[in-house]
């Protein structure tokens, strides 16, 4: 490159355009009519004609390079002196966007999965909207018998053999009729109930149900299960106690209590004076349950147990009201945010 062009070029990027002055002194080192760049122009006539084209191209385009940065300096100081010399204080801190926080219900829901996943437990979903098959018959509710009571449903008004399901056992039904057996899944999702609602029960809650099927599965094995859950969810001294229950999906069926986390078992208000909450279900898959599901009952057995995430919740954070829940009042919700 000749010198000449090359110098120019370097003093160009070099040149600090910071005010309009700078401009002005840009304009006239480069582009006026006494500039190096201008006499440049000039020797092109000069040159002789078997290098002319060579020099006249680079010449010419040293020029628009000039005439581009004259631009670019230009703009970028006439925006600066708007931004700087309007109403608008450009220099004030910015006000910051107050950020969302997770659900309780979500928080507590992901805490249950969590602790199942680490012991070989996988998550399943499925559909809100099921058949009576996967939701009651499959699970050994015959049709018209009182324990289909247990569980006040909304049929769907266009076609009342889909309900919204009462429970996430119908995901475990829906495994076991499409996975073979070892199985150890649990099933988070959202319930559906035809229930008044009070401080106490709501219409719409979420739940987190496990399966696990296998040779030879003992209800003490499922015990133990359990005692670890409640361990890792409320604390390594957290005690336990299983009372004889009834549901139609297992025999024997129990509901596991631990001891009041509020009062520590003295008795108060939460625990209604017994030192102990109901937190879930639980029992060994009924054969009929699993016959039903394809899998065959001489083979292989299992446990089954299922929790209300409102209710965990609610003890967790010493909330006495269901409905807050859903109110999505943001001063509520916003105070799980670092939970
Ligand atoms: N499905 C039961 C309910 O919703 C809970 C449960 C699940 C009980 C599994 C026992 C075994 O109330």
């Amino acid at each position: 490159m000749n010198p000449k062009i090359k110098e120019i070029k370097e003093q160009l990027e070099q040149f600090r355009v910071e005010a309009g002055e700078h401009l002005e002194q840009f304009r006239l080192q480069f582009l006026s009519k006494k500039s190096d760049l201008q006499q440049l122009l000039g020797e092109i006539k000069e040159v002789t004609p078997d290098l002319r084209k060579e020099f006249g191209q680079a010449v010419n385009n040293l020029k628009q390079y000039a005439q581009e940065l004259y631009e670019m300096h230009k703009n970028r100081v006439e925006n600066e002196a708007t931004v700087f010399n309007s109403e608008i204080d450009v220099t004030r801190p910015a006000t910051l966007y107050s950020l969302g926080a997770m659900h309780p219900v979500s928080i507590v829901m992901n805490e249950v999965c969590e602790i199942f996943e680490k012991i070989g437990f996988s998550s399943v979903s499925g559909p809100d909207i099921e058949d009576d098959w996967h939701v009651f018959s499959a699970l050994n509710f015959p049709l018209e018998h009182p324990a289909r009571d247990m569980q006040d449903t909304f049929f769907v008004n266009v076609n009342p053999e889909f309900l919204l399901r009462t429970h996430t056992s119908s995901l475990q039904v829906r495994t076991m009729e499409s996975c073979p057996p070892p199985i150890r899944v649990i099933c988070p999702g959202r319930v559906y109930r035809n229930e008044t609602i009070t401080a106490r029960s709501h219409c719409i809650f979420h739940q987190v149900e496990g399966l696990y099927i296998a040779n030879e599965v003992s209800f003490a094995e499922m015990k133990q299960v359990l005692l670890f859950f409640a361990q890792e969810m409320f604390g390594t001294d957290t005690k336990i106690r299983l009372r004889p229950s009834y549901f139609p999906f297992t025999e024997p069926s129990a509901e596991m209590d631990i001891e009041c986390k509020i009062c520590g078992g003295k008795g108060c208000n939460v625990c209604k004076q017994s030192g102990w909450v109901e937190i879930l279900g639980c029992g060994m898959v009924d054969p009929n349950v699993l016959d039903n599901c394809g899998i065959n009952s001489k083979e292989y057995s299992g446990y089954a147990f299922g929790m209300g995430i409102e209710r965990m919740a609610m003890l967790k954070y010493k909330i006495n009201d269901i409905r807050l829940f859903f109110e999505n009042d943001v001063r509520f919700l916003g105070q799980f945010a670092n939970a």
